[in-house]
């Protein structure tokens, strides 16, 4: 098993790509702290988990509040006894206009996808160096990589964990903490088809029609195939690995 013996946070992991790597490590022998805000989808995730053999606790925190961002790492981190993996993954769509853009959307966006991933990694980091072992894996996006019309204000917040992640690769690479970014393509999750869709003037099939066109493996990845890019980087499979943005895209980035 990969994560035989790990202790693992993992964010927005009642839903999508956090479900299913709450559930890939679990089955990987990690023990499992989810974290989300919606409380009902989240006991029935770890539910899941503890049914089919494997350890796991939900901790409802809305990460909008940093507050709430610090009380729920503490949680969670008593009940695994110390961090060894932080799999950051919330994040938000932020506004798609740029002139006249609405700077109230825009700020809850910096501080979920931004703001609230830093202090996480922040307080994860304070746990890993007095271990001098660790994993820190930020959830950025293909957007990240590569302009996004659509949201350049996306683009800007998933580029700031790139930076991020590189800087702190190479602050803690000493110290045996790595620190890798996955940037997922377009992912068949609620958010794909609620958020980043929606906006569009489009029928919902022209529409999808449209978004599969920039894929050149032509269809959207599963949330699994995000969880097991996010399973290597966190394992020790990836051990001489830190620094690195990842596409999960089937090829998005590479047109
Ligand atoms: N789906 C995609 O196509 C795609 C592509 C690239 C990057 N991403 C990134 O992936 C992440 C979203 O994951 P998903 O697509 O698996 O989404 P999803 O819609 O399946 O799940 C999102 C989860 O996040 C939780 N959540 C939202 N806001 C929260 C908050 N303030 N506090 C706590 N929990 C909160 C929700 O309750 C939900 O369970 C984001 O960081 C997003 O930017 C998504």
């Amino acid at each position: 098993m990969r994560l035989a013996n790990k202790r693992a946070l993992i964010t927005a992991a009642a839903s999508g790509m956090g479900r299913a790597g709450a559930e890939l490590f679990a089955r990987e022998g990690a023990r499992v702290a989810a974290v989300d805000r919606d409380a009902e989808a989240l006991k029935s995730v770890v539910d899941g988990i503890n049914a089919n053999g494997g350890k796991a606790e939900g901790f409802v925190a809305d990460l909008s509040d940093n507050d709430a961002v610090t009380r729920c790492f503490g949680e969670a981190t008593a009940w695994l006894g110390g961090i060894d993996v932080l799999w950051s993954h919330a994040g938000m769509p932020a506004p798609s206009e740029f002139e006249g853009f609405d700077l109230g959307r825009y700020e809850r966006a910096a501080q979920l996808n931004v703001t609230q991933a830093t202090l996480l990694a922040s307080l994860a980091a304070t746990g890993m160096h007095k271990q001098d072992k660790g994993s820190i894996v930020f959830t950025s996006s293909s957007s990240g990589l590569v302009g996004s019309a659509s949201s350049p204000l996306y683009s800007s917040l998933k580029a700031a964990l790139i930076g991020l992640t590189k800087g702190l690769a190479v602050r803690y690479a000493a110290e045996g903490i790595r620190v890798n970014a996955i940037c997922p393509g377009m992912v068949a999750t609620p958010m794909l088809y609620n958020d980043f869709m929606a906006d569009s003037p489009f029928s919902r099939e022209e529409t999808e029609k449209r978004f599969l066109s920039a894929i050149p493996m032509g269809r959207p990845g599963q949330p699994e195939e995000i969880a097991h890019a996010a399973l290597w980087l966190a394992s020790d499979d990836a051990s001489f690995v830190t620094g690195v943005a990842l596409p999960v895209d089937g090829g998005l980035v590479a047109r």
